[in-house]
């Protein structure tokens, strides 16, 4: 689509104003478009020449062992190199890479990318004194502080592979994430600040740590002040050894090949533990460099805002390292839109001069039920974009933050990816013609289809299976030690297409619409959860016999979990052990995971293979038909 179609779209649209059209990096949506479909790898190399390569690769791309793809095979590169080094020998080296201001607004830490590199470096002779090496795995648990950053650079920087683990899961998804990924070292805080109050990261540390003999060794940051327990040999303060002269701030980038991995990211799927989804350092760094670039229109007079929590892709892969191989200037800031105040946000906004924000309906829901007075208080006007994240955006909360925040100037990126994606798929550009509520279209040289069970393409309008046709630079490389897994996951439904796990409909102007997850995974707050891993938190629990989890549509939430338990003999239901239940999933996993009601079931609907049925819970529960229950148990 371009600025000006020649057939007016259906529905409810929003075109580029004159202004959007003018500042727009690309104008001719469609010109691109026919480019990198005719020519995908032409269109791909072409972006990754505009990023430093040791060495130039050889081949774009090798689908010779399909869906093992490989891209800029024989490439040496390091994306740290691209994120940090690139950029001092420019003017950015005393350009602005990172601003951060802490949840009580009294504390502001800026670094130029020279401050960057030092701080990375200093991070980087440390672990590699605590002999991590390139390949070695480094669990990474900690605030929204900026050694997060660091932390993750700096393990880049030496090939180290790194997996952040959210710091507001807790002791059994850390637990579990350590122990899969073998990690030698963990990077973690004595604690972070969350709505004024401490959450204890370095104790979480300590009870996941008595079942993982990998790890030898803790980096601790202190961030709360707190006392904490430190075990001698294997904790140490991190402030301490900064103090040594292995800190040096000087730290050589190792080559890499385009093709080794540069972190694992667990994230819930429809069974099982979470797994380990692998991202490497050159394709991932191009499609996330691309994407960034175009879908945002980063430019150097930016100051870029994605509130996402590094434990997440979209932390990755814009806050961290998308802005960064733009030499842009972000911004991060430690605590959640509405603390002590629903202004929170629009104060920085204000007080930074932020011109793209990005971040979830969610919030923007949260923040629309506090009213249009508190974003009043603030002069927003330096945003020129806005962008949405995580989940389908309603309407309502698409309009509110269009009309409120926006002010009816800013276009609405609505970016439709996965964890396993690495990068913006289905999404619109500034000068795309938007509709409330849809991604609009897939980006430049993919492909999308909605298919039936059977894999036809349902007509347009029908919902059906989204899948991608064309393989991408940051496409997940495999599952991190079970590549069967990852055939198996997403790739055999379907042999040779994508399956992306998600159920969506295309209007008649091509317009995707996503609906929702097909698959077990239940999108709190725009957060992944796996029924499993909720299932197996409850379970833990004396009381429970047998648990069932399903997300039901919440106000705020998107979804909100529902627990169906069965009890062991001995048990009664009651509203305190529906409560206790609660307060169970929440201290194993996260608060994020606490369901919103326990249901006490005299059984459970099963199959008669004994698996639970998860759609009928769902359909019993929202009055809705339940379907085809042939398979149902008696
Ligand atoms: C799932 C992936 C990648 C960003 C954070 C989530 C849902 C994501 C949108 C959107 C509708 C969306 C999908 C997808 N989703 N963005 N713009 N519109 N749905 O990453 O945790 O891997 O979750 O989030 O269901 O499959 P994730």
């Amino acid at each position: 689509m371009t600025a000006n179609p020649a057939k007016p779209l259906s529905g409810e649209v929003y075109y580029p104003s004159p202004d959007v059209i003018e500042q727009a990096r690309v104008k001719d949506w469609e010109a691109l478009a026919a480019f990198a479909n005719q020519d995908l790898e032409g269109f791909w190399a072409r972006e990754a020449e505009e990023l430093e390569w040791f060495q130039k690769w050889e081949k774009v791309l090798d689908d010779s062992n399909k869906p093992f793809y490989k891209w800029f095979v024989g490439g040496k590169v390091n994306i740290a190199h691209n994120c940090i080094d690139r950029h001092l020998k420019t003017y950015r080296k005393n350009k602005l890479a990172l601003i951060w201001e802490s949840e009580d607004g009294k504390e502001h830490r800026t670094f130029s990318y020279f401050a960057l590199n030092r701080e990375v470096s200093r991070m980087a002779n440390i672990i590699k004194a605590m002999g991590i090496q390139k390949g070695d795995r480094v669990t990474i648990y900690m605030g929204r502080v900026p050694e997060i950053v660091f932390a993750m650079l700096a393990c880049a920087k030496i090939g180290a592979i790194h997996s952040v683990v959210f710091g507001g899961f807790s002791v059994d998804a850390l637990q579990g994430r350590i122990e899969d990924s073998q990690s030698k070292l963990v990077i973690t805080m004595d604690g972070s600040y969350q709505n004024g109050k401490v959450v204890e990261l370095k104790r979480t540390v300590d009870e996941a740590l008595k079942r993982c003999p990998s790890v030898e060794n803790v980096l601790v940051i202190k961030r709360v002040g707190h006392e904490v327990p430190m075990e001698a040999g294997r904790d140490h303060w991190y402030h301490d050894l900064l103090a040594l002269p292995i800190a040096s701030g000087k730290c050589p980038t190792e080559v890499m090949d385009a093709e080794d991995p540069l972190f694992i990211l667990y994230t819930s799927g429809s069974t099982g533990k979470p797994k380990a989804i692998l991202h490497t350092h050159g394709g991932y760094m191009v499609g996330t460099y691309t994407t960034l670039k175009y879908v945002f229109d980063i430019k150097d007079e930016d100051r870029w805002w994605c509130t996402a929590d590094p434990g997440w892709i979209t932390g990755h892969s814009y806050l961290v390292y998308g802005p960064l191989l733009n030499g842009a200037t972000s911004f991060m800031y430690e605590g959640g839109p509405t603390y002590p105040y629903p202004d929170r946000w629009w104060q920085c906004i204000e007080r930074y001069g932020i011109t793209i924000f990005y971040t979830a309906p969610t919030a923007i829901r949260g923040l629309m039920r506090f009213g249009e007075a508190w974003p009043a208080k603030h002069d927003l006007s330096s945003l020129r974009l806005l962008g949405s994240v995580g989940e389908p955006i309603n309407p309502e909360a698409w309009r509110w933050f269009y009309r409120v925040i926006g002010k009816e100037r800013c276009p609405i990126m609505d970016t439709w990816w996965q964890t396993e994606t690495g990068m913006f798929m289905i999404t619109p550009m500034p000068v795309v013609p938007l509709k409330p509520g849809s991604g609009t279209r897939p980006f430049f040289g993919q492909r999308a289809e909605i298919l039936d069970e059977h894999g036809n393409p349902v007509k347009d309008g029908e919902e059906g299976y989204l899948v991608l046709l064309r393989p991408w630079p940051s496409m997940m490389r495999t599952i991190y030690n079970d590549p069967d897994r990852y055939l198996q996951q997403y790739w055999s439904k379907y042999p040779g297409k994508y399956l992306t796990g998600d159920s969506a409909r295309r209007d008649e102007d091509g317009y995707f619409w996503i609906i929702g997850r097909t698959d077990d995974v239940i999108k709190v707050s725009g957060h992944r959860l796996g029924t499993a891993e909720i299932e197996s938190a409850l379970v833990s629990h004396p009381a429970v016999a047998e648990a069932a989890s399903i997300g039901l549509p919440h106000e705020i939430k998107g979804q909100g979990i529902h627990a169906f338990v069965l009890l062991r003999a001995g048990y009664q239901p009651s509203p305190e052990l529906g409560e206790q239940l609660r307060q169970h999933v929440a201290s194993h996993l996260g608060p994020i995971a606490r369901p919103e009601e326990i249901h006490f079931m005299d059984k459970l609907p099963k199959t008669r293979s004994g698996k639970i049925m998860r759609r009928v819970l769902r359909a019993r529960a929202l009055g809705l038909p339940e379907g085809d229950v042939s398979t149902l148990e008696e």
